[in-house]
């Protein structure tokens, strides 16, 4: 049994913490999801940028030429990637949504999380995975990254195994792929990462 791990008001932190000092802070493509694109050989159609957070992926995914929806819980933080998103002319639709309670009615070519799902309490598993699911086209990818067991900072998010990734989305959900890596961002050193190429059965 894990033990429930604490994290901030979302919204309140969106509100009173410059995003570009955020722990997962990265302006760039996180690098892994740039191989996944190649690797898969993606370039076009819809992407949920599920948990964007600052909007930086969903951001560089629009710019590669995606069609991008970018959600998360924080109204600011939606406010504040949908402003930066305007300001380069990229057209992105952000919208507040809780993924454990979602209003989203499309179904999407790829969903990336990169970094919401391992903030969410373990009995929430199964509505994640269930949503997740509904939101995405049979045959189709999940991105996920997520800490990897191999992190001993003792504070911060979920870890997982392959194993563990294997057995939470076994029934909706192939694992293609799962890579150790880093979760790249502004910590030093950067906290080891799983990075989770699910393919929706
Ligand atoms: C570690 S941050 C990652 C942000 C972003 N994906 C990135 O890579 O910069 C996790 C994000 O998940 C969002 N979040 C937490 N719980 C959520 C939920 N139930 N539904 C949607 N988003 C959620 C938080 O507000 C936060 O922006």
């Amino acid at each position: 049994m894990m033990t429930e791990r604490e994290f901030p008001n979302w919204e309140t932190l969106y509100q009173e913490q410059p995003v570009e000092n955020m722990p997962w802070f990265n302006p760039n493509l996180d690098p892994d999801v740039e191989e996944a694109l190649i690797n898969l050989e993606l370039s076009n159609g819809s992407v949920l940028d599920l948990g964007t957070g600052p909007g930086t992926q969903a951001i560089a995914l629009a710019e590669r030429g995606f069609q991008v929806m970018g959600t998360d819980l924080s109204e600011a933080a939606i406010h504040q990637a949908a402003t930066k998103a305007n300001q380069k002319g990229l057209e992105i639709s952000f919208e507040q949504d809780d993924i454990l309670n979602s209003h989203l009615q499309q179904s999407f070519d790829l969903i990336l999380d990169r970094g919401c799902f391992h903030v969410l309490p373990p009995h929430s598993y199964d509505t994640y995975v269930q949503t997740v699911a509904n939101l995405l086209q049979p045959k189709r990818y999940l991105l996920l990254k997520c800490f990897s067991q191999e992190e001993t900072r003792e504070q911060g998010p979920y870890r997982f195994t392959p194993e563990e990734i294997q057995q939470i989305f076994k029934e909706q959900f192939a694992l293609h792929s799962a890579k150790q890596t880093v979760y790249h961002g502004t910590l030093d050193p950067l906290p080891k990462a799983l990075f989770c190429i699910l393919e929706k059965q």
